[in-house]
């Protein structure tokens, strides 16, 4: 795999589909499994990184969701998250919009307050200490009920001051996101904007479905989009934003090689396509990663690097004056490069 060239290193960005739990490195899995007392089935670093050759989606959500068992202090969110943002920072992320998935941790006796608590105590701290800024977003699984996202919706509501919006992550095919049309018309009666998954391994008609019954503001992932025509002129029309994320869509075998990934042809249709990582401790790589790998299977140009870090920032839920900043500093650094 090609190292990010200084360009993309330096490349100032917004990363804005980050499971937190999928930054947790086999190191950290080790060590929060020692000091929490908690049994995992692999006894080494190499023997999870062996583990991590998965064949689709649900392979690496088994894992994913075994792994979170080490995570049962608040504390434990905390050094998670703040161990994403010191990588975040130096890798010229400027701002970070991250999910949680409260249902993995809350079905294990974990409290919402603690999960919420650590995660949220560390993103204000890198706003202070790292001049990063950032927005939370909670995920319900949709292989769950949409009851059980109700009832976790009910308990995020004395939070709104820290999460931003609500998404749909976990098991996409058979769970459309129909499923949970009353959910997220409830979210938005609060004041939560909305994003969802779709089109991962699920169809074009899951991306409309998305747009349709959850009024999302964002699609994350959306490969599948470009099966229909009439879905990819509506997304470029509506300037609806997807959040992709090659080396996910490589490990996970949504795509065969990077060379056939859908994202130049996506701006090539001038969707607002934007780089991602995911969940980065399995799939290989952190943001710039994702950069460097896509650049190279699709020999970007310069210009588009440019596009992509700029989309990045547009497609954000930060205010236009916050929005506008970062994109200035976008801008001084082309012009210095
Ligand atoms: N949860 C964590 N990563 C995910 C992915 N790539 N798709 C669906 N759910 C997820
Ligand atoms: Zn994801």
């Amino acid at each position: 795999m090609s190292a990010p060239s200084e360009l993309i290193r330096g490349l100032p960005k917004a990363e804005l589909h980050l499971h937190i739990e999928g930054t947790l490195e086999p190191e950290m899995m080790l060590e929060f499994a020692r000091r929490n007392g908690v049994k995992l089935r692999f006894g080494s670093v190499e023997a999870l990184r062996a583990a991590y050759d998965f064949r689709n989606l649900q392979q690496f959500l088994d894992l994913y969701y075994q792994a979170t068992a080490v995570l049962r202090e608040r504390r434990d969110f905390y050094d998670l998250t703040w161990a994403y943002l010191e990588k975040a920072k130096r890798q010229t992320i400027l701002h970070a919009e991250i999910f949680f998935d409260p249902q993995a941790h809350t079905r294990r006796g974990v409290p919402f307050a603690d999960v919420v608590g650590g995660i949220h105590d560390a993103l204000r701290d890198a706003k202070r200490q790292l001049g990063l800024s950032s927005k939370l977003i909670l995920c319900f699984l949709r292989d769950l009920d949409a009851d059980d996202a109700m009832a976790v919706l009910d308990e995020a509501l004395a939070y709104k001051d820290r999460i931003v919006a609500v998404g749909l992550d976990s098991a996409e095919v058979g769970n459309p996101p129909a499923k949970f049309r009353d959910v997220f018309a409830h979210a938005r009666r609060e004041g939560f904007l909305t994003v969802a998954h779709a089109g991962e391994e699920g169809p074009a008609a899951y991306v409309r479905e998305a747009i349709d019954a959850l009024h999302v503001s964002r699609i994350d992932h959306g490969n599948r989009s470009l099966d229909d025509d009439a879905l990819v002129a509506r997304l470029a029309t509506a300037r609806i934003p997807l959040t992709l994320c090659p080396l996910s869509n490589l490990r996970l075998r949504v795509v065969d090689d990077l060379a056939n990934h859908p994202l130049r042809r996506m701006l090539q249709k001038g969707l607002v396509v934007t780089v991602n990582s995911d969940d980065p401790a399995y799939f290989g790589g952190y943001v710039n990663e994702n950069y460097a790998a896509i650049q190279a299977a699709l020999r970007l140009t310069r210009e588009e690097l440019f596009a992509l870090a700029r989309n990045s920032f547009e497609a954000s839920f930060l205010d236009p004056e916050s929005k506008r900043a970062l994109i200035d500093r976008l801008d001084a650094y082309s012009a210095a490069h």
